[in-house]
């Protein structure tokens, strides 16, 4: 395993210039796979591991105070009618960690560990709210409440335009 570098001691190791992209607290290897670390509990030891992401994070601001990278402005999404998203691969990104994660936050049907942070999400399909409206929400909800904790997956090009139809298709098809 490689040693942790934190930002501060990459500002040294890596550079000025790099380094001051990332946010003093980052686990940031500039060797690592990806760059960013993440970390891993040893059972039973008390300690952590870590161990290179599957993604690199390094370019995104986090919710970290010592994190004083400008974010990107509130973004309103260029959604162009009709829909054509598929509800089951939207609720196939809900699901999974690496790219939706929504369930992180939201309640969402068939999962016995949903998150409480955000709105429920159950019954969405009788709110009759238009696909444009729930489109922005995913893409960036920042326009319509600057104070969310929603991450703004369209802006930051964490999710693509079909990806975030998938997932209007699957909000609005929820019971
Ligand atoms: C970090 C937590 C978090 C994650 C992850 C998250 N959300 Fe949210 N979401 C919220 C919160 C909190 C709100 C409402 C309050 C706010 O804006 O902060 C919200 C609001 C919404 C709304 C608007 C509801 C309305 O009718 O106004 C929709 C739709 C939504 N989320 C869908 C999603 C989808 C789909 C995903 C996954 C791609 C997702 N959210 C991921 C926290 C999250």
């Amino acid at each position: 395993m490689r040693p942790l570098v934190l930002g501060g001691i990459c500002l040294c190791l890596a550079g000025a210039a790099q380094a001051a992209d990332w946010p003093a607290d980052a686990a940031v290897d500039p060797n690592a796979q990806n760059r960013t670390l993440t970390p891993r509990v040893v059972v039973n030891s008390g300690r952590l591991e870590w161990e290179p992401h599957k993604r690199d994070l390094t370019p995104w601001p986090t919710l970290s105070h010592l994190d004083r990278r400008a974010t990107p402005r509130p973004q309103q999404a260029n959604y162009n009618p009709p829909l054509r998203g598929d509800p089951a691969r939207g609720r196939e990104i809900a699901m999974d960690p690496a790219r939706g994660n929504c369930i992180a936050c939201h309640t969402l049907p068939g999962e016995s560990w949903p998150g409480s942070v955000g709105q429920l999400l159950l019954g969405y399909k009788q709110r009759g709210v238009s696909d444009a409206y729930v489109y922005q929400q995913i893409y960036d909800r920042r326009v319509t409440n600057p104070n969310t904790v929603m991450p703004p997956f369209g802006t930051l090009g964490v999710l693509s335009d079909q990806e975030i139809r998938d997932l209007t298709a699957y909000v609005q098809s929820l019971e």
